[in-house]
């Protein structure tokens, strides 16, 4: 058989708009693709036994490190899923997505893998079979993934998602102006969770109680998104890192971020992803303001800045 072509896989970031943790807890949660940093995985022919090419790691598929034991097991099974040899191919994987930083780094990279492995072999995955290809990877690097980074990653726009459930895209009834600050500083997932994990088991009532506040404000960051209300999504950000924040996943370092957002401009600000390090996101009230609000961040100790703008979109309703 002919060597196949190259191919490539691509991924984008995530942010996560209302409902992280609670998301884990079965409540629903709003998540949006961050298209300005990508993840692209392109697979070639090689002789041999197939090797891959990372930041981390150069080298064959076999002698990997155990850092990426998830990533390889979910090209494994991938291969196996599009019913391929695991020899001849060379999977170089390159991200913009900074690690550890709740933006949805190793979500991103291991659905890059599945698409360029599919595409690389002419396969079609379906959208149940992508996402639990990348569930591999997940699993191995935060335990017990809710799916919504998966979801998010090859997403086209913001969308509700609740764990196991078909994901709703959402209208957007005007366009809306982020900023996401990176404190600079890592986080870890499995950590985080795994602490909310504690608090449930220790102090059951208080801790249902913020999850069912943080579900609440999930329909109104719905409802704001519809109705393109600035001031109601703003409010409902600052109302979801107060309940984050009473969970344990905030930390001095994100509440400055967040204080300095609100005092430059933000109507709302919020960590996003995991927290206890990684960034937060903040809503400025109309396009003038985000390059004032980002300069006070980076001002502020932020290590990088962007902006994304979450585009005004009808949806067809569901028949
Ligand atoms: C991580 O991006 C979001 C969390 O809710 C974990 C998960 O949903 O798997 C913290």
């Amino acid at each position: 058989m002919a060597s196949p072509r190259p191919s490539l896989g691509l991924a984008s970031g995530k942010l996560i708009l209302a409902g992280e943790h609670s998301v884990v807890y079965d409540r629903p949660a709003i998540a949006l693709p961050f298209t300005r940093l990508m993840a692209r995985a392109r697979i070639s022919s090689i002789d041999g036994p197939s090797r891959v090419s990372s930041a981390y790691y150069e080298g064959t598929l076999d002698d990997a490190p155990d850092i990426l034991s998830g990533m390889v097991d979910c090209i494994r099974a991938t291969v196996d899923a599009v019913g391929h040899p695991h020899d001849h191919f060379m999977i170089q994987v390159d991200s913009t997505i900074p690690t550890g930083r709740g933006l949805g780094s190793s979500a991103a990279v291991a659905a890059s893998a599945v698409r360029g492995i599919a595409s690389y072999y002419g396969a079609v995955l379906s959208h149940e079979e992508e996402m639990a290809l990348v569930r591999i990877a997940e699993v191995h690097a935060h335990g017990t993934p809710s799916g919504i980074d998966a979801e998010a990653v090859v997403a086209t726009g913001p969308f509700r998602f609740i764990k196991g459930a078909p994901i709703i895209q959402l209208p957007v009834g005007r366009a809306l102006h982020l900023v996401v600050a990176d404190s600079g500083r890592k986080g870890n997932t499995r950590a985080a969770v795994e602490g909310v994990r504690c608090r449930f088991e220790n102090d059951r009532d208080a801790t249902e109680a913020h999850l069912d506040q943080l579900a609440v404000v999930v329909e109104d960051v719905q409802d704001a998104l519809r109705d393109g209300d600035t001031e109601v999504l703003g409010s409902s950000m600052n109302a979801a890192q107060r309940e984050l924040s009473a969970i344990g996943v905030s930390d001095s370092v994100l509440d400055s971020l967040i204080s300095e957002a609100l005092r430059s401009g933000a109507v709302g600000a919020k960590i996003t992803g995991s927290g206890l390090g990684g960034c937060v996101v903040a809503l400025a009230p109309d396009a003038e303001s985000v390059a004032p609000l980002a300069s006070a961040l980076e001002a502020a100790g932020a290590q990088e800045t962007w902006s994304v703008v979450v585009h005004e979109r009808t949806v067809e309703e569901a028949p």
